[in-house]
C-alpha cells in the first residue's frame, strides 16, 4: 500500500496528538519502581517504595489522628477519597495536615524510621493543607466520584522517600481478572511498617455480589458498576485511600507505577476490597490542579462557578 503525502501527514499528526493525550501532565520520573522491591512478595513495603503514600492528619483532643491516606500526584497536590472530608465530621475534627514520607506509625512522626536491616528514611514531612476540592459529581448513594484533591500550602521537594505516582497508563488498562498491587498503612497503628499485597480484580457480576454483601445496594444494582472490587490473601485491613496500582512495562521491563484506584473499604469477610476508580477522572484532576484558585479572575467563567460551589475550602492552619 502506498500513502499519499497528505495521508502520511495526517498519520503523523495523529501520532503526535495521541502522544499528547497519553503523556500529558505526569511529573517526570513519576511512579518510581525499583525492580528488587517490585519482585519481593513480602508484605513489608521497602523504605523508599511507594513514596507517594501520605497520611491525612485530623485534629483531635488527643493530638493528630491519621484516618485516611492521600496520594501525591504533583509537587503540591494529592488525591484522596471525598468521604474523608465529610463536612459534619470535619466540624468535630478538622483536617489540617498531610504527613509525607512516613513508614513506621508506631514511631513518633517527626523521627526517622529504620527497617529490620537498619536502613533509615529521612524525617517525615508534615505539611499544612491549603485547600480541598471535592469532585463536583460526588454521589454518596451510587459510590460514584468519591474523589477529592488536596492542595498543599507550598510545593514539596521530592526525595527518595517523597515522590509522586503517575496518573497515566502507557497502555489501555484491562481490569477484570488482572492482578494489581495495593499498599498503605494498616488501620491497626501497632503495625510498624507500610504494607503491600496483590489483588485480583473481579469481573462485573462478582463485583456486584461483593457490593451487595457489603450493603452497597444502589451501587450493586446500578447500570454501570462504578467501583472496582478485588480479593486478596492479605487480610490486615488498610486505611481508606490506600492506592491501587498498575505497572507500566516497557521493553519487557517494569518501569513505573500508575494510579488505578483508591481503597474505599476493606473487610476481613472473604478478604474483599472495594476501590474508587481514578482513571475516568484524569481530565478533572488535571484541570483542577492547573487552576490557581488564589488568583481566580474577578469575573468567574461559568464553568468555574459550578466548580467553586461544590468545592470545600479549608483554610490552612497558620
Ligand atoms: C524482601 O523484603 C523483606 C521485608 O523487608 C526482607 O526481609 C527480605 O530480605 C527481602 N527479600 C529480598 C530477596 O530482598
Ligand atoms: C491465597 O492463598 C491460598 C493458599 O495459600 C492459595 O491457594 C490461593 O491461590 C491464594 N489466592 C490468591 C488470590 O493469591
Ligand atoms: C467513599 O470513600 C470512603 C473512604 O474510603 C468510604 O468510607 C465511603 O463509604 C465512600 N463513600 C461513598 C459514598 O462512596
Ligand atoms: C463469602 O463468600 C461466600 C461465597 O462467595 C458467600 O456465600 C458468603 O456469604 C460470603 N461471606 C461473607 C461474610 O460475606
Amino acid at each position: 500500500m502506498r500513502l499519499s503525502a497528505t495521508q502520511i501527514w495526517q498519520l503523523l499528526l495523529l501520532v503526535v496528538n495521541l502522544k499528547q493525550v497519553v503523556l500529558a501532565q505526569d511529573e517526570p520520573n513519576c511512579g518510581y519502581l525499583k525492580e528488587a522491591s517490585f519482585a519481593n512478595r513480602s508484605n513489608v513495603v521497602d523504605l523508599n517504595e511507594h513514596p507517594w503514600i501520605a497520611r491525612v492528619g485530623y485534629e483531635t483532643d488527643r493530638g493528630i489522628a491519621y484516618k485516611c491516606l492521600a496520594i501525591l500526584i504533583t509537587r503540591q497536590h494529592l488525591l484522596a477519597p471525598a468521604q474523608c472530608f465529610n463536612e459534619v465530621a470535619l466540624k468535630a475534627e478538622p483536617v489540617r495536615w498531610v504527613l509525607l514520607g512516613d513508614w513506621n506509625p508506631t514511631n513518633p512522626f517527626v523521627e526517622r524510621d529504620c527497617d529490620a536491616r537498619q536502613n533509615c528514611n529521612q524525617e517525615p514531612l508534615l505539611m499544612a493543607i491549603d485547600e480541598i476540592i471535592i469532585h463536583p459529581n460526588y454521589d454518596e448513594r451510587m459510590l460514584a466520584n468519591n474523589l477529592s484533591i488536596l492542595k498543599l500550602i507550598q510545593p514539596v521537594t521530592f526525595s527518595n522517600f517523597i515522590s509522586p505516582i503517575c496518573l497515566h497508563a502507557r497502555k489501555t488498562i484491562t481490569y477484570s481478572g488482572q492482578y494489581f498491587i495495593y499498599a498503605g498503612f494498616a488501620v491497626d497503628e501497632n503495625i510498624g511498617y507500610k504494607l503491600k499485597a496483590v489483588t485480583q480484580l473481579q469481573e462485573t457480576m462478582r463485583c456486584r455480589e461483593t457490593l451487595m454483601r457489603q450493603n452497597y445496594v444502589r451501587a450493586a444494582l446500578a447500570f454501570t458498576v462504578n467501583p472496582l472490587c478485588g480479593n486478596s490473601n492479605q487480610t490486615t485491613p488498610l486505611v481508606s485511600g490506600s492506592p491501587l496500582m498498575g505497572v507500566n512495562v516497557e521493553s519487557a521491563k517494569p518501569q513505573s507505577y500508575y494510579l488505578a484506584g483508591l481503597l474505599q473499604t476493606m473487610t476481613n469477610q472473604n478478604n474483599s476490597l472495594i476501590f474508587i476508580r481514578v482513571q475516568p477522572h484524569i481530565e478533572w484532576i488535571e484541570k483542577s490542579t492547573r487552576i490557581e484558585t488564589s488568583t481566580l479572575p474577578t469575573i468567574i467563567p461559568a464553568h468555574l462557578v459550578r466548580y467553586e460551589k461544590h468545592s470545600t475550602r479549608i483554610v490552612n492552619a497558620k
